[in-house]
């Protein structure tokens, strides 16, 4: 069997109706989460998205419908076996107050029989990789702030070292400025760990920023659309979609995609050792009035088509160091700031030091009208 090609968790017609309840809150959930993958559920309050949460690791058993984790029933597997291979971290991060940080982290090692020692060196480890400072280990959950107790609680589900975490508002309760760093921290994490997240939120931000994929849920936990941000943003599958993403939405897409991901060109440009006649050929063929002149790597400037012909030499003409530069890395959003706040239409790429090739408003715009991802590729 082809094993890569098994989503690491698959939902297949999930239904949860609670004891005396009128309705199902969550109705026939057909979900594939792709092993390595951040899938975030997102979507309005109460429709449903810990519920589902919490069936994945039976904390909340499902009234029907099937959920397999790497093709295994989870039905089939003793619960507390189970939750010790799911990572799970809430909002609340649950920490035990009377049990110090290093303590609380080795919880799941110490209830698996670990030898002493190897919890001790898995702790020090994890906070490591959590970026907790190791003093952190000896001290209460009150003596750290929330963010540290965020840590702290992605430091414990990973303890074991799960595939699969699971995370419910995991950043809810921290400031914005906390939670912006919390969110590049666990970016920066998966590249690392490669685990498969669930994630779920009511952020679209965050969804936007941290997802592969989203789930927009609609109440009674109905899939309006699963799709990668950048989809979820150009192409809203219905009028709910639309709706949650908002009316900025193209706005976002730039936020979202980088320089990088656009299909962006050399633009015109010559070596600075050509002739007049090069010269103007490039700027010709891009119905330029300016030419940029590169030697090697290295962008030196632009200059101004009417200076060809007076018999100087392209390195003689007057020169303008490019106003506008970015790098691949930035968003499409500070490559338009960018844009916008020089006098060019024209942003120069560079690449540590490196001439890239420019990015226009124009091709920024041609890009938004496609799939971002799918052009990169
Ligand atoms: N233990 C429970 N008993 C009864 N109803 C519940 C229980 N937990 C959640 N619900 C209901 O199920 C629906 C979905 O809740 P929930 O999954 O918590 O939503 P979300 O996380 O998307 O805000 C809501 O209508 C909520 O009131
Ligand atoms: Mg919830």
């Amino acid at each position: 069997m082809d094993t890569d090609a098994l989503p690491a968790l698959r939902l297949r017609a999930v239904r949860k109706r609670f004891p005396g309840s009128e309705a199902d809150a969550v109705q026939a959930l057909d979900l594939d989460v792709p092993r390595g993958s951040i899938v975030s559920l997102i979507g309005p309050s109460g429709c449903g998205k810990t519920t589902t949460l919490r069936m994945i690791n039976r904390l909340i058993e499902p009234t029907g419908g099937r959920i397999e984790l790497e093709g295994t029933d989870v039905s089939d597997v003793p619960a507390t076996e189970l939750r010790r291979g799911i990572g799970y971290v809430i909002q609340q991060v649950g920490l035990f107050p009377h049990r110090t940080i290093g303590a609380n982290i080795g919880t799941v090692p110490r209830a698996l029989g670990w030898a002493k020692a190897r919890i001790a060196e898995r702790t020090e480890e994890l906070s490591d990789l959590v970026g907790l400072e190791r003093v952190m280990l000896d001290r209460y959950p009150d003596e750290l702030s929330g963010g540290q107790q965020q840590r702290v609680g992605v430091a414990r589900a990973l303890a074991a070292d799960p595939p699969v975490l699971l995370m419910d508002e995991p950043f809810g309760a921290v400031d914005p400025i906390v939670r912006t760093r919390l969110q590049s921290e666990l970016l920066d994490l998966q590249e690392r760990v490669k685990k498969t997240i669930v994630l779920v939120t009511h952020d679209l931000d965050e969804a936007i920023r941290l997802s592969d994929r989203i789930a927009l849920l609609n109440v009674g936990g109905v899939i309006e659309q699963y799709a990668s941000p950048d989809e979820l943003l150009r192409a809203p599958a219905n009028d709910f979609v639309a709706e949650f993403v908002g009316d900025d939405r193209s706005m976002r897409r730039l936020t979202l995609a980088t320089v990088g991901d656009l299909p962006f060109e050399r633009g015109p440009v010559v070596d600075v050792a050509a002739n007049d006649l090069e010269a103007q050929k490039i700027m010709a063929a891009h119905r330029s009035d300016w030419v940029g002149l590169t030697e090697g790597e290295t962008f030196l400037g632009w200059i101004d088509g009417h200076e060809l012909g007076s018999g100087r030499t392209l390195n003689e003409l007057p020169r303008f160091m490019p106003a506008a530069q970015v790098t691949p890395a930035q968003s499409l959003r500070a490559a338009l700031e960018v844009i916008m706040t020089s006098r060019t239409s024209v942003a120069v790429i560079n690449d540590a030091g490196r001439f890239r090739g420019v990015v226009t408003l124009e091709q920024i715009r041609a890009g938004l009208a496609g799939d971002l991802a799918e052009q990169a590729a």
